[in-house]
């Protein structure tokens, strides 16, 4: 049955085809065809849908390809221990396990499906199969554990100008590790790190890009505040061709990192801050801090001046919509 179902569509060449011709065609309800489409969606087709005009394949499964990612990071660093997994709990448990068998800095893994997909402060990453991309990598910096926080903010860049060089979408990093497309996350980063006698041995650096998804695929209480690479530019984004274009980027700030520190890296940041030179109102563990986002420090804390003209240093929280401008005095709660 889904043979025929997806024969229509092959029919159809790109084409719209109505809810009421594929029930025609299939012998089912209505229903019945969103029922099977939804499936499909599932097994990783990607379809667009009309009220007027039905249903359109954009396209089939796409599997990560190891030979096809291999020659996109060649020059990278990251080409020479690379895993794609079927689906695993988190590529960041399996990017752990390799690291603790001996994995040496660039090891990469990815998974086309998560089952246990995890962000930031314990939540979870919505990790459907073969429409995302997850991935985990070995780093090894020579940092202190103070400026662990760096990286973070350096794989923000790379991302969203990855991003925005293969979609062309309007990518901007709000603070400190979403990539946001139109205001709505399409992109988080999760870095873990490892420390020996207080010095960081490693950090194994995790990245999720919702690719392929469609809105009405996405959980409902994501919906309002997530959105895809496909919603966000119409098109299906060619997953391995961002995995390259992400490390090609990635590589060439490490290095300048290296060189010359942070101070490069941050002026990107900067420039890239969907967070800075406004309002902010940012839950924090000790209620909500409120005023202008005025930077970033070097430990990657963002600086705000609250409404009483005090300066904030803040390490971890959630950046909420901007907040209405002040009508003086204190607006930190909590
Ligand atoms: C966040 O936005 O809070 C960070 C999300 C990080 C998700 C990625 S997907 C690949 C890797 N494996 C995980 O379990 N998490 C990261």
């Amino acid at each position: 049955m889904n043979e025929k179902l997806i024969r229509c569509f092959e029919e159809a060449a790109g084409e719209y085809v109505s809810g009421e011709r594929l029930s025609r065609e299939l012998g089912i309800s209505r229903t019945a065809v969103w029922k099977r489409i939804r499936k499909l969606e599932e097994e990783g087709y990607v379809f667009q849908s009309s009220t007027r005009l039905g249903y359109r394949l954009v396209s089939g499964p796409q599997r990560l390809r190891v030979d096809a990612l291999l020659a996109r990071l060649s020059g990278t660093g990251f080409e020479h221990a690379v895993q794609v997994l079927e689906s695993v709990d988190s590529t960041q448990n399996a990017a752990h396990e390799a690291l603790l068998a001996g994995a040496p800095e660039g090891a990469l893994v990815f998974a086309e499906a998560q089952t246990e997909g995890r962000g930031r402060l314990g939540r979870a990453w919505y990790s459907p199969p073969g429409k995302g991309i997850y991935m985990s990598f070995i780093l090894k910096p020579d940092v202190p554990l103070a400026l662990a926080p760096q990286m973070t903010l350096l794989i923000a860049v790379a991302l969203c100008r990855a991003i925005r060089k293969e979609t062309g979408a309007d990518a901007t990093i709000k603070w400190p590790n979403d990539i946001l497309i139109g205001g709505r996350k399409v992109s988080g980063i999760l870095v873990e790190t490892m420390l020996e006698a207080d010095a960081v041995k490693a950090m194994v650096a995790g990245v999720g890009i919702t690719a392929n998804v469609r809105e009405e695929e996405f959980p409902e209480e994501l919906r309002p505040r997530a959105t895809s690479l496909l919603e966000a530019t119409g098109r299906p984004t060619e997953r391995e061709a961002l995995v390259g274009a992400f490390f090609e980027q990635f590589a060439q700030l490490y290095a300048l990192y290296k060189t010359d520190g942070f101070a490069p890296i941050r002026s990107l940041w900067e420039a890239l801050s969907s967070t800075l030179h406004g309002r902010v109102a940012i839950t924090t563990a000790q209620g909500v801090v409120t005023g202008a986002a005025e930077g970033i420090t070097d430990e990657g804390a963002l600086v705000v001046r609250e409404d009483d003209g005090r300066l904030r240093k803040l390490y971890s929280g959630d950046v909420a919509a901007p907040a209405p401008s002040s009508g003086g005095g204190s607006g930190r709660t909590g």
